[in-house]
């Protein structure tokens, strides 16, 4: 599996599965822990998740699907803007560790900008990565100007920024991913197939009838196509976690690129950045 290296010397692979929505209602649990466990047993190298899906049983489901295995995968977790102090991301942290029963986090990311100041939660970050509990930190949904504040606080560290990247929403090449790019720190993709929205596009399922893939993996396909971009496609049934890594084996050629450049145009004028 392919890695991006990250400011800090550390490498992030470029694939692996979202969880939110997962520990939301207790009658779905059993499925979504089996497609957390499916997904490391076909070796899905990351995890995301956060404190607030299910506030805290996404944490903990991704905890059990961990439980008893020699090798673990790169685990990426989220602080609340509300609990962002200096004293409440570290508290928050351990939290998260207890919840998904390992010693460190890999990167650990702001997971908006609201509540406490951006200084606070640096310290914080800063305090946490020498303690040894997370390797390495970030943020999410930052739009270039979050970035270059948070680059005057970050040591050169900040790690990574995840936002709303797809084929359907193309704003962040506009400048927001050139500027992260020209620095070496990943831009982590969310919605990759923009919540499903996007597999019913006629020109997707054209794409994808022509490649003899699915519209899922042509979407992940071309997120994974753009340099320095990482995803986290969510499911929490079997048959999807396998078919959104069978993503991997499609390769995309200038042709196609093109037909979908024409299919769903990048931007030519900044966008403000969507979030979901
Ligand atoms: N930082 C942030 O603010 C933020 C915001 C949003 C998301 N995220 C992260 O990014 C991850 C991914 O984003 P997302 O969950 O919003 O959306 P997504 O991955 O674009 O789409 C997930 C939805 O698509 C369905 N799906 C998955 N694979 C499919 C396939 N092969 N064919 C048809 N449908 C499929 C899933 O249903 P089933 O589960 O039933 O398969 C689910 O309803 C999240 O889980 C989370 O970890 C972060």
């Amino acid at each position: 599996m392919r890695s991006c290296p990250l400011p800090s010397g550390a490498s992030m692979p470029v694939f692996g599965i979202g969880t939110w929505r997962m520990g939301e209602n207790n009658r779905r649990r059993a499925q979504e822990l089996d497609a957390v466990r499916h997904a490391l047993d076909l070796g899905y190298p990351l995890i995301d998740t956060a404190e607030m899906y299910g506030e805290g049983v996404a944490e903990e489901i991704v905890g059990e699907a961990l439980a008893g295995r020699s090798q673990r995968p790169f685990i990426v977790s989220k602080v609340y803007p509300h609990n962002a102090t200096r004293r409440g991301t570290v508290a928050a942290c351990e939290r998260s560790l207890k919840r998904m029963g390992i010693e460190r986090i890999d990167l650990y990311l702001l997971h908006w900008r609201g509540g406490a100041r951006l200084s606070e939660t640096f310290e914080a970050f800063h305090h946490l990565r020498e303690a040894g509990k997370i390797a390495d930190f970030g943020v999410s949904n930052f739009d270039l100007g979050d970035m270059e504040e948070a680059s005057r606080l970050d040591k050169g560290l900040t790690a990574s920024n995840q936002v709303l990247y797809c084929l359907s929403r193309r704003g962040p090449e506009f400048d927001l991913l050139p500027w992260m790019r020209r620095r070496s720190i990943p831009l982590m993709a969310y919605s990759p197939l923009d919540q499903g929205r996007l597999l019913g596009t006629a020109a997707l399922k054209k794409v994808a009838a022509e490649l003899r893939c699915t519209p899922a993996q042509l979407a992940i396909a071309w997120l994974l196509a753009q340099p320095g971009v990482v995803t986290i496609p969510k499911s929490a049934s079997r048959e999807r976690v396998k078919e959104n890594l069978g993503a991997l084996d499609v390769t995309l050629t200038p042709e196609i690129l093109a037909e979908l450049d024409r299919a769903f145009p990048p931007p030519k004028s900044k966008q403000s950045l969507a979030m979901l």
